[in-house]
């Protein structure tokens, strides 16, 4: 497999969030391995999104979220449903801009020198699978396109893992 050399400046959004969704299918295409998918998922947005120091996937496990595959600095490891921005998104199952993380009452920092952030949850069927976590260093990184274009590339790593179950 080669790994095409697509850049992205993200001048136009909407159009390179759409070139990244057909990169990633391409990515994640005959391959159905969890671990093996999420790293080239993040590895992918990691190295595509302008101004962003974490990317990530927890993934739910005996009830808590445990960290999966991810770029940038050592993360913590378990989030609690319901706590920081992470485990609120996945006890909302909704996904949660947030411009200014020090304004988001119980917001967990693993790198100080994140600012905003998104957190996509990951539904496939009626099961909660995980979240995919996103930080930059930057207020207010994150706009309504970003949140679109990330829930789809969510969407096609949750399609990667199958279709069973989805409801
Ligand atoms: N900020 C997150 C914790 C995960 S790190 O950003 C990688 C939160 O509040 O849930």
């Amino acid at each position: 497999m080669t790994h095409s050399k697509t850049r992205y400046d993200f001048q136009d959004k909407h159009a390179d969030y759409a070139r990244l969704a057909l990169e990633l299918a391409g990515l994640l295409a005959g391959e159905t391995d969890l671990i093996a998918n999420a790293a080239n998922t993040v590895a992918l947005i990691f190295d595509a999104l302008p101004n962003i120091n974490w990317a990530g996937f927890y993934f739910l496990k005996d009830g808590e979220l445990v960290v999966g595959p991810f770029q940038g600095k050592p993360a913590c490891v378990r989030i609690a449903l319901g706590a920081g921005v992470c485990g609120s998104a996945a006890a909302q199952r909704i996904t949660l801009v947030v411009p200014d993380v020090q304004e988001f009452p119980g917001h967990i920092a693993c790198d100080v020198a994140s600012r905003s952030e998104i957190v996509v949850p990951l539904i496939r069927g009626a099961t909660l699978l995980g979240v995919l976590d996103i930080d930059s260093p930057e207020l207010a990184r994150f706009d309504a396109v970003d949140r679109h274009g990330l829930e789809h590339l969510a969407a096609i790593f949750i399609d990667s893992q199958g279709t069973a179950g989805r409801g």
